[in-house]
């Protein structure tokens, strides 16, 4: 298959095996802290990959969590955020009086997470830990507070894992930088 022209050539910044290798001791910090029975809401598109293998890994760690998925975009087709947040589609439902853990790609301006950290909240939840994939520090505008982290990395767009730019490169089965 050829490489469609919209894809240029990304630069690996973590790879397959370490993200596999992070995902059982991010579950064992999860399965220390959160209760037997909580929900995991992943927020969709980005985390939709790291939820699924985070789900199976927190299944290794003795967790059976339900799960639910909550759609926002703060981004439009660029590497900037428009800055304003928008659900699509419902908020998650059946979550009045469960412990949430709530799992995103990456708490970069912390504008997606406070906003869905509220609306879980909103809905009854008794309480909300929130997990990202990737911290990008450096970029926070809005606090939210952070439980867990994957990796922690540098102010860098990055790509792959289900991290997209344009809805392109997905697909990718490590992070990286485009070139
Ligand atoms: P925030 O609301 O500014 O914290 O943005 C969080 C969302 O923006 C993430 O869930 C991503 O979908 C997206 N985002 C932030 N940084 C990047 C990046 O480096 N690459 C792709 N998407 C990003
Ligand atoms: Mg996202």
């Amino acid at each position: 298959m050829s490489t469609p022209e919209s894809e240029r050539r990304v630069v690996p910044l973590i790879e397959e095996a370490a993200l596999a290798a992070r995902m059982d001791g991010l579950a064992a910090e999860i399965a220390a802290v959160m209760p037997a029975e909580f929900t995991l809401v992943a927020l969709l598109k980005g985390a939709f990959v790291f939820a699924a293998d985070l789900t199976r890994a927190l299944g290794r760690a003795g967790c059976h969590p339900r799960v639910e998925f909550m759609q926002l975009s703060s981004y439009g087709s660029g590497t900037v955020s428009s800055g304003v947040v928008q659900l699509h589609g419902p908020a998650p439902e059946g979550l009045a009086g469960r412990p949430v853990l709530l799992v995103d790609d990456i708490a970069d301006s912390g504008r997606s997470l406070s906003f869905a950290r509220r609306q879980i909240l909103d809905g009854g939840a008794s309480e909300v830990r929130v997990c990202a994939l990737l911290d990008k520090p450096s970029r926070r505008v809005v606090p939210v507070p952070v439980d867990f982290v994957g990796f922690t990395v540098e102010d860098v767009f990055v790509v792959g894992y289900g991290i997209d730019y344009a809805e392109h490169y997905r697909q990718l089965p490590f992070v990286g930088v485009v070139e």
